[in-house]
């Protein structure tokens, strides 16, 4: 890989990163041959990233101040915003709720770092992130009367930490580490149907708690909200350098290319890069000041196939929450499927396919998601053996999209261990999925609950899948 690698930079690449990492940027030995000195991303909380956020301050001032004399400028800061979506009229052209999740906001994300790199005369700029898994509060580099990264529409106040809830279900490091060591991408990152846990588990989360702007489809204005992508960027790095961790292998993702972007003269940009070109954050100029493993793709030809699924038949209803039950678990294939993922391989894995969930009235609704969970409630807490993951939903609502909801793909393999980690799983025995509505925030004087009741999927599938050789 390393070949393909230097092979990329030295012809597609080597062009396009010339002119976007200015001359001035030495040229250093890195990854054992001669690139270009990466961009280095920090923690915004660590002294080392304040050259940066001075200069993160001087190109967003300026980048407003070519908004207002001249809203279509495109790489003024609403314009920029709009790339992504508005206020009104919910998400523009981002990816939401299936594998281009991380992939177009990288390119988002790349595309804004160079011309913030451009404004601030800064040629070396890189973007900090907000790491909201160790800093629970909104960092000081947010905050102060006058200073342009401020966004006063947001609900979370200065200092203000987040609940426990939302530390210990949704963005916590224990939260974040569980996912990291998850094998299974579409579960992670999604796929060509459904989002993944990354996505809809911390990500939404934090934009749903920052509030006001950040809620909506507009959420780039607010200056915290490329700060927040760039830590699920870097989470994204972290997931794919780990050995053992594929990416899809389907051309469909692979070399699929977003032509929505802004180059730093304004030009548009974006069509020159495959998802699959973008795997390798140092291919884009590059790393993240804490990133360790660079394992890519050891072998890229090593993708997910199923070994077969539970589909759901009638929804049950049951306590709190909505069930279904799956057909049992009778093909022997996928009984032994289930059994090696329960007895701790890391190349099976068991996902549980939720279908049209529909957006919730109020965005501080979750989704707690169980297995086999005896007598599902509001009340049943993450802590039981049955808790599979929690969904929560961000920019869209309810009104707008009645009726149709969007697909969600989560892990189920460590809840099913922990179940029958000990215990042979009985023969013939159904797999159920619960669904409860909770409420998230805010967190004691939480509003009724139910609006408009539990929120009630389509239909739950339960899938085996497999890692090819
Ligand atoms: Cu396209 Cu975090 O949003």
């Amino acid at each position: 890989m390393t070949t393909s690698r230097r092979d990329f930079l030295l012809t597609t690449g080597a062009g396009a990163m010339a002119g976007m990492l200015s001359g001035s940027l030495a040229k250093a030995s890195f990854g054992g041959s001669t690139q270009p000195m990466p961009r280095v991303r920090k923690d915004v909380t660590s002294p080392s990233a304040a050259a940066d956020i001075a200069s993160y301050k001087v190109a967003v001032e300026k980048m407003k101040q070519l908004s207002q004399s001249d809203p279509n400028n495109p790489i003024g800061w609403v314009k920029q915003a709009e790339i992504h979506g508005t206020i009104a009229g919910g998400f523009g052209k981002c990816q939401h709720g299936s594998w281009f999740f991380a992939p177009w906001h990288r390119a988002y994300l790349y595309y804004f770092e160079q011309i913030v790199a451009s404004l601030s005369g800064n040629a070396s700029f890189a973007l900090p992130y907000w790491d909201w898994s160790r800093t629970h509060t909104i960092p000081d580099a947010f905050w102060g009367a006058g200073n342009t990264l401020l966004d006063n529409t947001r609900r979370m106040q200065p200092n203000q930490p987040f609940s426990a809830t939302v530390i210990n279900e949704f963005v916590g490091l224990p939260v974040i580490n569980g996912l990291l060591a998850d094998t299974d991408f579409a579960s992670m990152w999604g796929d060509d149907i459904g989002g993944g846990e990354f996505e809809f588990t911390p990500h939404n989360q934090v934009h749903v708690q920052v509030g006001g702007n950040m809620m909506t489809g507009a959420s780039p204005l607010d200056p915290l909200f490329w700060c927040h992508h760039c830590n699920v960027d870097r989470l994204y790095s972290e997931w794919l350098g780990r050995r053992g961790h594929f990416p899809p292998t389907a051309p469909a993702w692979r070399d699929k290319t977003f032509n929505d972007f802004a180059d730093p003269m304004g030009n548009p940009a974006g069509g020159e890069l495959t998802v699959a070109k973008m795997l390798d954050s140092r291919d884009l100029g590059y790393v993240y000041a804490e990133q360790t493993r660079f394992d890519f793709a050891l072998a890229p030809t090593r993708g997910w196939s199923e070994v077969g699924r539970l589909t759901s038949a009638t929804p049950l209803l049951a306590d709190g929450g909505f069930s279904f039950a799956t057909e049992p678990l009778t093909d022997p294939k996928l009984v032994q499927g289930v059994s090696d993922a329960v007895a701790g391989s890391r190349n099976e894995a068991v996902r549980v396919r939720i279908k049209n969930l529909p957006f919730p009235e109020a965005s501080h609704l979750a989704v707690r998601v169980f297995v086999n969970c005896e007598s599902p409630s509001t009340k049943t807490p993450i802590t039981d053996p049955s808790y599979v993951g929690s969904i929560s939903f961000f920019g869209q609502h309810g009104e707008r999209d009645h009726g149709h909801g969007q697909n969600y793909v989560l892990n189920a393999t460590r809840a099913l261990r922990s179940l029958y980690g000990d215990v042979k799983i009985p023969e013939k025995k159904e797999i159920n999925v619960s669904l409860v509505t909770v409420p998230i925030i805010p967190e004691n004087a939480a509003p009724a609950p139910t609006k408009g009741g539990p929120l009630k999927a389509e239909s739950v599938a339960v899938e085996v899948v497999a890692l090819q050789d």
